[in-house]
């Protein structure tokens, strides 16, 4: 890991392998660790980088409001910092994907690829905003307890929630690894969680709340493109990605089954599949 110091804040960086850059952006309220499944399994084809974000991980913390501009204008600089000038693959989970939009419309002609896994174009309804500004201050009075139980559930496919007992809702035919692994990765995400700074996670909520509608902008995006959407997703539907990438021209679509919002740790083989041979098929 590196720390990079940005005009604001400082962040902290997995940087891995050689190539073609890979910037690989997490979803909330996580950091580069839910990319734990990706590293290995791409650094021998491309840089890895994976960015804590400006509130995450171990990055410096910004108070208020962190939009997804501002994210998006963290990784141009964070490129700047790393020195590369080439076109980046850049691939955003759910957030990250909030972020990819930005970094698509602020700065394409840094772009030569992008992924996006399990997130949406449209903007919150206004009552859902509202559910993030409220829970935005019940985060900086209880800590972010409340919303691992809560989030827990959402993010990974039924068969892998775990509360209260973790392995009587796994089925029976899951081998004893599968089990464990499913048991592993939720309760890694549950300690991401736990661990995020409640000043952090309170600016991201407000900077998702106000973040606009990007339908509009999906036929303009002319750089290749994929869209993976885990087939139990419960917050970024299937439906809902097949018409995202229906609506980028260059655009290919896969279902990743087994997996629910967190595919890339639920399934990474069929994930990283699916990374290595759009990233290959689309070379120049
Ligand atoms: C995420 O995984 O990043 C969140 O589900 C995004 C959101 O809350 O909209």
């Amino acid at each position: 890991m590196v720390r990079v110091p940005l005009a604001e804040v400082e962040l902290n960086v997995l940087d891995q392998g050689c190539g073609t850059p890979l910037l690989l952006v997490h979803g909330f309220p996580l950091d580069h660790t839910m990319w734990s499944g990706q590293v290995d399994a791409l650094a021998d084809v491309c840089r890895v980088i994976a960015p804590d974000l400006r509130g995450f991980g171990t990055s410096g913390v910004s108070a208020g409001t962190v939009t997804m501009e501002r994210l998006a204008d963290d990784l141009a600089e964070l490129l700047d910092a790393l020195g590369i000038v080439e076109r980046v693959a850049l691939c955003g989970l759910s957030m990250g994907g909030y972020v990819a939009w930005q970094f698509w419309r602020r700065h394409r002609s840094r772009l030569a690829k992008l992924i996006l896994c399990d997130t949406r174009a449209a903007a919150d309804a206004p009552e859902t905003a509202q559910v993030r500004r409220d829970s935005a201050e019940r985060v900086l009075n209880e800590g972010p307890g409340f919303l691992a139980d809560g989030m827990i559930e959402k993010l990974f496919a039924p068969k892998t929630g775990l509360a209260p007992n973790i392995h009587d809702s796994v089925p029976v035919a899951l081998s004893k690894d599968a089990r464990e692994h499913r048991a592993e990765i939720i309760e890694a995400t549950r300690q991401t969680i736990l661990n995020t700074s409640p000043v952090g996670i309170a600016a991201a909520l407000r900077g998702m709340a106000q973040r606009a509608d990007v339908t509009g902008l999906l036929p303009d995006i002319d750089v290749p493109t994929l869209v993976v959407c885990g087939q139990y997703d419960a917050i970024s539907t299937v439906d809902e990605m097949r018409n995202i990438a229906a609506r980028i021209p260059a655009a290919r679509f896969v279902e990743v089954p087994d997996a629910g919002h967190m595919a890339p740790l639920e399934n990474p083989a069929v994930v990283n599949e699916a990374i290595r041979s759009f990233l290959e098929a689309t070379s120049t």
